[in-house]
């Protein structure tokens, strides 16, 4: 972490002697992502292009800029009868988000201050340096009167878009409120213990040696930290002990596999159909009894992507056949799957499809600004025709798990009713269906306990009867 970001309330963040980023060079950053990501990029492929003594500082203010921005952009509203141009807007909206917490990181003059140092280093007009500061000024004065002008708004008080909101309250008449508030929240860092290196016990023992406070999550292998730690902070993760995994994502390898794995020294042939960055392809061969007893064709249409489960796997020691195919487009890859595994259909397919990611907002609080309404559609035609194309390729007695992050019904339920009326051959086996994300309190977790916490999820067991 910079020094700015580790010196709440004082003033050092503004002295350019310390050691570290100053807070306006953050500002400055923090800004240009949050244009950059108006303008429809991804927070995370932005923070990729920040320099790196930047990147942890900006990271963690832009994250709590984007958990607020339906709130700063109606104050800015309120504030300035005509918006801004762009980088203005950006640097203003991006202040503002920071004033905005009961509690924030900087004390406000600090803030204000560095927000105009900020709008010199960032090309932006004398005028609209002055506008911003006058904004921000006229906020600290009538911060009551403003917040209380914007209360009414649904947009500035549940920091979703309408479009968002509408479909929860569609979706969940009764939960909604309580998604909204999850989403709002800070996930804590999950991690999975890879129990072909050692237990959970042995694993919280060194977390604890390590000094890095944690509690077992559900499941098997679940650990919760009390605060998120760089990775290399965590005791032998070059060495595949553990890897970072949402509780939920966690669900996927036990729920595909368990009652199938064979006993008898054959393996199981399974299908991970959209496996980047492989964090569940690692999990389903982290499940197998022996490497013998599971051969794992991992598929990913995306070469960049995929190249991502290769460093996954060769980190924890494990081995997949890595293939870069569109797997609806059965024709172009089966026949050399098939001809390279001596199979023709697949035990088990684990299908966790292209979607919304409306359930890991939590964790990736830009997706709901990014999402257009229209997208949902969209989605669910091309998981209905992953799950249409794949069907066939479950052998007899097979399974196939279905799985999203996402909250919303027409992807997960929805999808799964339909699939249902045009495969009526298919078992629906026991699974969790839609999971909630969870509103994570680390004081009520204290060691010992188990946590219970997990992003939102859907899953759905689809087993196919022997004829
Ligand atoms: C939800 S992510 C998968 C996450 C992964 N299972 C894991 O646990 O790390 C969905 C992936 O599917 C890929 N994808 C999208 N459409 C696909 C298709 N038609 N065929 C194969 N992969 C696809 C995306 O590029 C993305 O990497």
């Amino acid at each position: 972490m910079n020094q700015a970001s580790r010196k709440p309330h004082s003033s050092r963040a503004a002295d350019a002697s310390t050691q570290g980023p100053s807070l306006a060079e953050q500002l400055v950053a923090v800004a240009r992502a949050l244009q950059d990501v108006r303008q429809g990029q991804s927070a995370r492929a932005v923070l990729a292009g920040v320099d790196a003594p930047l990147r942890a500082g900006v990271q963690a203010l832009l994250m709590d800029v984007l958990r607020v921005l339906g709130t700063a952009e109606a104050v800015r509203t309120e504030l300035a009868a005509r918006k801004p141009a762009a980088a203005a807007d950006a640097l203003l909206c991006t202040a503002l988000a920071l004033l905005l917490p009961d509690t924030p990181r900087y004390d406000g003059f600090t803030l204000v201050n560095q927000a105009v140092e900020a709008a010199k280093k960032r090309s932006v007009t004398r005028s609209q340096s002055n506008f911003i500061n006058g904004c921000l000024r006229t906020f600290l004065r009538e911060r009551d009167d403003l917040l209380g002008a914007v209360a009414a708004d649904p947009i500035a008080k549940y920091n979703h878009p309408q479009w968002w909101l509408d479909r929860l309250k569609k979706d969940y008449p009764r939960d909604w409120q309580a998604i909204v508030a999850a989403n709002n929240s800070q996930a804590p860092m999950a991690l999975r213990v890879n129990l072909q290196r050692c237990s959970r016990p042995q694993y919280l023992s060194l977390l604890e040696q390590a000094g890095v406070a944690a509690v077992a999550g559900s499941g098997e292998v679940g650990i919760i930290l009390a605060k998120a730690v760089p990775v290399e902070y965590l005791p032998h993760f070059a060495d595949g002990w553990v890897s970072v995994q949402d509780s939920a994502a966690q669900m996927a390898a036990p729920l595909l596999l368990s009652g199938l794995l064979p006993c008898d020294g054959a393996t199981l042939h399974v299908l991970d159909a959209c496996a980047a960055p492989g964090g569940k392809t690692a999990h389903l061969l982290e499940f197998a009894p022996t490497p013998k007893s599971l051969d794992v064709v991992a598929l990913e249409i995306d070469a960049k992507r995929a190249e991502r489960i290769d460093g996954t796997l060769q980190r924890l020691g494990l081995a997949a056949d890595v293939v870069v195919a569109s797997a609806d487009d059965v024709k172009t890859w089966l026949p050399v799957v098939q001809a390279r595994h001596g199979v023709q259909q697949f035990d088990a397919i684990l299908l966790d499809a292209p979607c919304s990611a409306s359930g890991i907002v939590r964790r990736q609080p830009d997706v709901r600004w990014l999402r257009r309404s229209g997208d949902i559609a969209q989605l669910a035609t091309i998981q209905r025709q992953l799950l249409d194309a794949l069907w066939p390729l479950v052998a007899p007695g097979g399974r196939l798990l279905y799985c999203t992050c996402s909250v919303f019904r027409e992807e997960g339920e929805d999808q799964i009713v339909r699939f249902l009326q045009t495969w009526p051959e298919a078992k629906r086996l026991a699974a969790p269906g839609h999971l909630l994300p969870q509103h994570w309190n680390a004081v009520d977790n204290s060691p010992g306990t188990l946590a219970q916490d997990h992003d939102g999820f859907y899953y759905a067991l689809l087993h196919k009867p022997l004829r």
